[in-house]
C-alpha cells in the first residue's frame, strides 16, 4: 500500500509530455483527471510547480488567451469572462452584487477600527481576477487609497493586468511567506477564502502580512470554523462539495478536532476551531474580533486583527 501510494503521489507530480497528454486527452482525460482529482483529495502531495502557478500551469493557459472581457453598462471597469472567475457566479449582476456586499462588510470594519478614510494603502491577498479589489476603484480615484493585489495563480493576475488601469498594483505571489512590499507600509491586509486554502506556513504568513502593514494597520481573513464545516456537511451531496472536499469530513456531523486540513494547494482545505484560531493568531497580531459568517452567501468566519504600534 506505501508503494503504490509512493507511485500514485510521483505520477501526480511528474511533468505530462505533450504526446503523453495527447494520447491520454484523446482516451480517457475524463477519467485521468478524475481519479487524479480523487488522488489530490485525499493525499497530501507537493505542489507541481513549487511556488505558483504560472501561466503554463494548465495545457489550455499556454499559448495564453482570454476570452473577451464583459462589459457591463454603467461600469466603469471590465468584468472578467466567467472561466476566469474562481468560480465566483456567472451572472453579471451577481457577480457585481457579492464583490460589492463583501466590500460594504470590509468597510463596516475599516470605519470601525482605523481612524482614517483618505491615504488607504489596502492589500487583497488572494485577489483573484479582482472580485472585491475592483470595488475600491472609487476609493483610489476620490480618496487616494492605493490599491494593491496578489494572487498565487499568474492567471488572474495577468488577467488585472490587461484589463484594469494602472491604478491596481497587482503582481503574482509565491506559497513562500514573501511578499515583495516594504515593512510598515499598507494599511489594510484584507483576503476572501485564502487563509481557507493555506496548510503550510500558515504562521510565517501571519508574520510576513504584520510586517508589511503599518503599526495599527488591519488584517481581515475568512477562515473555515465549526460554521464552515457544519455548512458544508449540511450540503454534502451537492456535487461541488463532494468533488472538493475529503470523505473524512464530510462523513463527520460535528468538527471534532482543533485543526484540520487536506488537498493539494490550491485545492487544498483548512478548518479551524474558532477559539483555537483567537489563541494560535492572536500569538502574533492582536485578534480584535472573530465574526461569524457575516453575509448573506458567506459561511466562513472573518478574523479581525491589528499590529499593535
Ligand atoms: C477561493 S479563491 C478566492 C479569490 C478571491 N479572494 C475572491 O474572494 O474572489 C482563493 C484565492 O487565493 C489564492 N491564494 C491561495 N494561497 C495564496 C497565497 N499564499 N498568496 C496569494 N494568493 C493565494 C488562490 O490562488 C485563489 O485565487
Amino acid at each position: 500500500m506505501k508503494d503504490s501510494l509512493k507511485l500514485v503521489n510521483k505520477a501526480v507530480v511528474a511533468p505530462v509530455s505533450s504526446k503523453v497528454r495527447q494520447v491520454v486527452n484523446g482516451v480517457k482525460s475524463d477519467i485521468v483527471d478524475r481519479l487524479m482529482h480523487m488522488v489530490r483529495q485525499e493525499y497530501t502531495v507537493m505542489p507541481r510547480f513549487e511556488f505558483h502557478q504560472p501561466l503554463d500551469y494548465n495545457l489550455e493557459t499556454f499559448p495564453k488567451k482570454f476570452d473577451a472581457p464583459v462589459i457591463v453598462e454603467g461600469e466603469s471597469l471590465p468584468l472578467p469572462p466567467v472561466p476566469d472567475r474562481m468560480g465566483y457566479s456567472a451572472d453579471n449582476e451577481d457577480y457585481l452584487d457579492w464583490g460589492r456586499e463583501d466590500k460594504e462588510l470590509l468597510m463596516e470594519q475599516i470605519n470601525k477600527y482605523l481612524g482614517k478614510d483618505e491615504d488607504i494603502a489596502i492589500l487583497d491577498f488572494g485577489c483573484s481576477s479582482g472580485r472585491v479589489l475592483r470595488h475600491f476603484y472609487p476609493e483610489s480615484q476620490a480618496k487616494n487609497w492605493s490599491l494593491y493585489g496578489s494572487d498565487i495563480q499568474a492567471h488572474p493576475i495577468q488577467w488585472m493586468r490587461e484589463n484594469f488601469p494602472n491604478d491596481f498594483s497587482v503582481f503574482t505571489g509565491s506559497t513562500q511567506p514573501h511578499l515583495p512590499l516594504s515593512d510598515n507600509s499598507i494599511d489594510v491586509i484584507y483576503g476572501f477564502s485564502v487563509f481557507t486554502h493555506i496548510k503550510y506556513h500558515w504562521d510565517m504568513w501571519l508574520m510576513e502580512l504584520k510586517r508589511v502593514l503599518k503599526p495599527g494597520g488591519l488584517l481581515i481573513q475568512t477562515i473555515h470554523t465549526e460554521n464552515a464545516w457544519k455548512f458544508y456537511y449540511e450540503n454534502k451531496h451537492e456535487a461541488w462539495v463532494t468533488d472538493n472536499h475529503s470523505a473524512t469530513m464530510l462523513e463527520t456531523k460535528d468538527m471534532p478536532y482543533d485543526y484540520f486540513y487536506y488537498g493539494d494547494i490550491c485545492v487544498s482545505q483548512v478548518f479551524w476551531k474558532r477559539e483555537i484560531a483567537r489563541k494560535f493568531w492572536g500569538r502574533y497580531l492582536t485578534v480584535l474580533d472573530v465574526i461569524a459568517p457575516p453575509g448573506e452567501r458567506s459561511f466562513q468566519d472573518w478574523m479581525v486583527c491589528k499590529k499593535e504600534g
